[in-house]
């Protein structure tokens, strides 16, 4: 099998990240298998999708024929014991290595294909540790994708220490030629190249408000006036989503130790709190209804 060999796909997970990956394998033609938590939330998953291609329709970014035909290729479904027949898993459920670990463990007897791929969108946990759960580590590699996935056009391949050099060939072929994304790769470190620099940029502007020098609006708008950002670092930790930025801080001071990468403490009460960002209608800054992901607007 080569990437462009892949054309049955199954995401884990339909929250922002895998609401999207979903909706670009829909739009790149692929048969696309969205499994979810439970039945409301795989419903709620395929209509924040549907929200989205209208949104892509509204902008003139697709046509409203090839929009309801990507939406026909979605089926959601809170089976997982439906990705028997996938070619490609693509796990993106929450950053949470318990739930993640007993997932991979799930899809190992579950996916039937022996030459089946295991990806995981993990931003910081270790995918080798992922892939150990599986009596496949060499067919389990890490797929990093980047929010919002329609429109941002970088994926991190990330190859473990087991990956075969075909599986990072074929899901690097996959991303390219199937998806028409751009492929970097990157060893299986904590943060692999893109987090492990932006995130002790995020928390250092999160430290900055902590500490009462500046506000969160001062912040944002000093690195987007000044320095030509299109979003401020809290606007940006907003849209990521706190609890999923808490724990790539988490996991990378976890693996390299260095106080850059602790997570501030108010970071953390805000993630206790519940105030998660743009997801959750507050974090940093305040959104509306229509700002929300999967809102109309
Ligand atoms: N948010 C970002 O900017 C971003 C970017 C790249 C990668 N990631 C990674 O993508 C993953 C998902 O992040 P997100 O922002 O989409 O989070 P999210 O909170 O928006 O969505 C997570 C989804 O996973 C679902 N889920 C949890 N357990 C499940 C299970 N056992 N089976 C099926 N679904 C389950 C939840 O119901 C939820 O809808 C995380 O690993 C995160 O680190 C996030």
């Amino acid at each position: 099998m080569s990437g462009t060999d892949i054309r049955r796909v199954g995401i884990v997970g339909g929250g922002q990240m895998g609401a999207g990956i979903a909706e670009v394998c829909a739009r790149a033609g692929l048969d696309t298998l969205l499994c979810e938590a439970n039945c409301p939330a795989a419903t709620a998953a395929r209509e924040r999708i549907a929200v989205s291609l209208e949104r892509a329709v509204q902008r003139g970014k697709l046509d409203r024929s090839s929009a309801e035909a990507a939406l026909a290729r979605i089926m959601a479904t809170a089976e997982l014991t439906d990705l028997a027949d996938r070619q490609l898993v693509v796990e993106a459920v929450t950053e949470d290595a318990d739930v993640k670990t007993s997932l991979f463990t799930a899809l190992d007897k579950i996916v039937e294909d022996p030459a089946a791929i295991l990806a995981t969108n993990t931003s910081s946990l270790p995918v080798m540790r992922l892939g150990m759960t599986t009596g496949r580590a060499d067919r389990v590699v890490g797929l990093h994708f980047f929010n919002p996935v329609p429109v941002l056009p970088l994926v991190e391949v990330v190859t473990t220490l087991h990956t075969s050099a075909d599986v990072t060939a074929d899901v690097t072929e996959f991303a390219t030629d199937v998806l028409g994304k751009t492929v970097i790769h990157a060893h299986d470190r904590a943060g692999f190249v893109v987090n492990a620099l932006l995130v002790p940029y995020v928390l250092s502007a999160i430290r900055v408000t902590e500490s009462g020098f500046a506000t969160a609006t001062d912040v944002d708008r000093g690195m987007e006036l000044g320095c030509a950002h299109p979003m401020g670092p809290l606007r940006l930790a907003d849209l990521i989503g706190l609890d999923t930025v808490a724990s790539i801080a988490v996991s990378l001071y976890d693996e390299f130790k260095e106080p850059l990468y602790a997570p501030p403490p108010q970071l953390m009460r805000m993630v206790e709190a519940g105030l998660l960002g743009r997801k959750t209608g507050r974090g940093f800054h305040t959104y509306h209804r229509e700002e929300r992901p999967g809102s109309p607007g």
